[in-house]
């Protein structure tokens, strides 16, 4: 196992009354691209700024390579922060900027070139050495920020939303050049997003936050397929949650039983127990389950054709909503009165409440 390069303990942050950042621990191994994953206002911002040394942290303790940092400014800490709002110096040009952290710690001319030379050409930014960030695109200065941070070669890369201003095929093609070079110079990298699909494919870990909890530590099948809150499955894609009552090895939901795949342990006291179906586990027929399969009468209420799968949305008789997704659809759409059947193994049972949820 790899080595900790950063591990928070117990980390509390207040802003006057309000409590943004709750008890959070996190242990990042070296080479890993972490990303945390949450909707606005969650508190990612505030805690890349305390690995940073922007904040400090009203308790807890953050280490960097076993040393504790709380002491240590942001300039000393050998960690390098892309801002979400690109904070570059206005008065100096492309060249200057990304070259600016090397001059500060007086790295030798040729190196300087060097490295500068590479994290442009690596940001799609030859050509624009002499301009001035006013003469940029957000997206070209979005670049710029994420050049200035990787000619550091820093312990701890902390990326704050850095693709954000780009147009949807630049930040694929970004992102996967980034993904790439992170794991060539094996840096640590901390990425911030709000997106799930940009999250699930580059991560080999995500921090899921909500209201300052952090609700999942995983890597993306974990989070997808395993999430530990009713928050993180509905978050991260789409889910149907049904509300159930342990019963043995299965769970009730109305008058059917539904058994549990065989990794599930009820846990007894948890008190609330919801199911979670992906809209892709689930079908919607006119004929009888096949054998092995759970069947739940419901109405077709509306549908959604998309091309390369028609979503439904149902209602069984509870008036449940439902949410199926059927894939290759052909051109006959159904209507009216179905079954909705699924495999009891593709469902995951979420047990207790959420850490934010009263
Ligand atoms: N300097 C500050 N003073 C007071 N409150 C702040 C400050 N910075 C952030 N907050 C509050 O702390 C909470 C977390 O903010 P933060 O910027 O960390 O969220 P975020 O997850 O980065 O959101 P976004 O995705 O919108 O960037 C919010 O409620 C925000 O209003
Ligand atoms: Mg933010």
């Amino acid at each position: 196992m790899a080595e900790s390069v950063l591990k928070l303990t117990g980390i509390n942050k207040y802003f006057g009354s309000n409590h943004v950042i709750h008890d959070v621990n996190l242990d990042i191994r070296k080479g890993d691209f972490v990303t945390f994953l949450g909707p606005s206002g969650c508190g990612k911002t505030t805690l890349l700024r305390m690995v940073a040394g922007f904040y400090e942290p009203d308790e807890g303790q953050i280490l960097l390579n076993g040393r504790n940092i709380e002491k240590v400014p942001p300039y000393d800490r050998n960690t390098a922060m892309v801002f979400q709002e690109y904070a570059l110096f206005p008065t100096m040009t492309v060249f200057e900027n990304v070259s600016y952290g090397l001059r500060v710690k007086k790295t030798a001319e040729a190196e300087v070139q060097q490295r500068v030379q590479q994290a442009l050409e690596l940001m799609q930014l030859i050509g624009m050495e002499t301009r001035y960030p006013n003469q940029l695109s957000g997206g070209q200065q979005q670049r710029v920020a994420v050049a200035r941070a990787l000619v550091m070669q820093p312990d701890v890369l902390l990326l704050d939303e850095p693709l954000s201003n780009l147009d949807a095929k630049l930040r694929e093609t970004v992102r996967v050049e980034l993904r790439e070079i992170q794991q060539k110079m094996q840096l640590t990298a901390i990425y911030v997003t709000h997106d799930q699909s940009e999250a699930l494919s580059m991560s080999d870990m995500i921090v899921v936050m909500r209201g300052g909890f952090i609700h999942q530590i995983g890597n993306p099948q974990e989070i997808y397929f395993q999430p530990k809150t009713a928050f993180v499955a509905d978050f991260i894609g789409t889910t149907n949650l049904l509300e159930v009552t342990p019963a043995g090895n299965a769970v009730r939901y109305m008058d059917t039983l539904i058994p549990l795949a065989s990794d599930i342990a009820i846990d007894e006291s948890a008190g609330r127990y919801r199911l979670s179906v992906r809209p892709e586990s689930l079908r919607v027929t006119k004929e009888a389950p096949q054998t092995g399969e759970v069947s739940i009468p419901a109405v077709i209420k509306s549908k959604m054709f998309l091309g390369e799968k028609v979503r439904y949305f149902l209602a069984d008789s509870s008036d449940k909503e439902w949410i199926v997704d059927a894939f290759d659809p052909g051109r006959h759409l159904l209507d009216g009165q179905v079954n909705i059947t699924f495999h009891p193994e593709k469902a995951w049972l979420i047990q207790g409440n959420d850490p934010d949820e009263v």
